[in-house]
């Protein structure tokens, strides 16, 4: 299995490529599955996860055509096996993104319930409540989601909690459903409104994506179109902590600032000079940084994906600063790793109180899971003497390229087989 070696304690400088977004290019590959003419997606990240996800679309029958420039042409004209197998759904939760999409094309889908996972329970309950509200049979057999619908019909949804990839199914079944659906409480992120975005282009009627109310007007049949994936908002988040606390000069290229306002904010709060134009971010900090609290909550708030980052940041930072989660309840597993390496953090419940110690001391760790193998990563940048990483294999499912990123910028990390 593969391992990170990373010898700490060089500034990163330079400049770095952010990739497609990973939250983005999932839902937007499932999209395929809504028409039987080809779409064309640009920008689209290499990572595990889109390998995994063009895997289970090949299985049912989907044509995918990918070429060097990362362009992916996906042609769903000969979809013929509408379901998603046990072996590739519990390796990614996302798979249940192609419930929403088959059951609206073909009548029926046959998917499997993801498992828990590490960071926690994780149910698709609203998945599953909203199809059955536009009209959809569905019961659970044998760890298998059978659902049917003639055609599914427009409806009024609630989500009592707000769920990104949620919303996101519902959406693309609402688009070929007969008559107009209401999404309520919908999740606001970016991601959202990149797959609405492409779900017009397409010839759908999705407005108000972005907000909290979304609304679906239904139609017939979509047709093909060319979309270029959004950047990737936590790969930017992630490589903008990196440069804070190695008191490195960076620019981040292909990404905004627009679509990670909140961690911006905290970086500025915690010392970093960050400017933001169009499509470049650039990034600098020198000395310590000062500790930042901080809440995790759906878009626009902070997000939690960026919160394991952030606690690394915290470790070396002036002072102290209270963590909480409020998405997932068994997020913090990397504070154990974090500790290894020297860290001061107590926690109780969702709450993290992690003091600032002078500096991190290299050690072995292991990844947890995706987000938490970032922080290991960025930890180890800053942290004296050499970190491995163990278990990187989830970092590959979400990070194209990190250490020839990281590399690129200065950092002193390589891969070990
Ligand atoms: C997405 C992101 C993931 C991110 C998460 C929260 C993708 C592919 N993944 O995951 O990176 O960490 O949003 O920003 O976009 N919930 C229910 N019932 C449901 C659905 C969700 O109770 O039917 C709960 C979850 O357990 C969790 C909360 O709602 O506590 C938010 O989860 P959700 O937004 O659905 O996360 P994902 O879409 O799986």
């Amino acid at each position: 299995m593969d391992k990170l070696l990373i010898e700490g304690g060089v500034p990163l400088a330079g400049e770095v490529s952010i990739s497609g977004a990973k939250n983005a290019a999932l839902p937007l590959i499932c999209a395929a599955l809504l028409t039987d003419k080809p779409l064309t997606l640009a920008n689209v990240p290499h990572l595990n996860d889109v390998t995994t996800m063009l895997r289970l679309l090949a299985q049912m029958g989907v044509d995918v055509t990918l070429d060097e420039k990362n362009s992916l042409v996906l042609d769903a004209g000969g979809l013929n096996k509408p379901e998603a197998p046990y072996d590739m759904v519990k390796t990614m939760r996302a798979s249940i993104l192609t419930l929403g999409p088959l059951l609206a094309r073909t009548g029926r889908a046959r998917v499997s319930l993801p498992g828990g996972c590490a960071i926690g329970a994780r149910p698709v309950d609203i998945h599953i409540r909203g199809l059955q509200a536009m009209g959809a049979e569905i019961r659970v057999e044998q760890g298998y989601i059978l659902a049917q619908a003639k055609r599914l019909r427009g409806a009024r949804i609630f989500c009592d909690q707000v769920t990104v990839t949620g919303t996101e199914n519902l959406m693309m079944a609402a688009a070929l459903a007969d008559g107009v659906t209401v999404i309520e409480n919908a999740a606001r992120e970016p991601e959202v409104v990149d797959l609405a975005d492409c779900l017009n282009a397409m010839g759908a009627k999705v407005s108000g994506a972005g907000g909290d109310i979304v609304t679906v007007e239904g139609v017939e049949r979509l047709g093909g179109a060319a979309h270029r994936i959004m950047p990737d908002r936590i790969e930017t988040g992630t490589f903008l902590v990196a440069v804070a606390l190695t008191g490195g000069r960076v620019r981040l290229n292909g990404t905004r600032c627009g679509i990670l306002d909140a961690v911006v904010e905290k970086l500025r709060k915690a010392g970093a000079m960050i400017d933001c134009h169009k499509d470049t971010i650039e990034i600098s900090a020198a000395g310590p940084l000062n500790a930042v609290s901080l809440r995790t909550a759906p878009y626009p708030a902070f997000p939690t994906d960026m919160q394991a980052q952030f606690m690394a940041m915290n470790c070396v930072a002036r002072g102290a600063a209270v963590v909480t989660e409020t998405i997932f309840e068994n997020r913090f597993m990397h504070a154990q790793e974090l500790r290894r390496l020297g860290a001061d953090i107590e926690i109780s419940g969702n709450t993290a109180v992690v003091k600032g110690v002078p500096r991190l001391d290299g050690a072995t760790v292991m990844a947890t899971d995706l987000r938490a193998s970032a922080c290991l990563v960025v930890a180890g940048l800053v942290a004296r003497g050499e970190t491995l990483i163990d278990r990187i294999y989830h970092l590959d499912r979400g990070y194209e390229h990190i250490e020839e990123k990281l590399m690129q910028l200065g950092a002193r990390i390589r891969r070990v087989h």
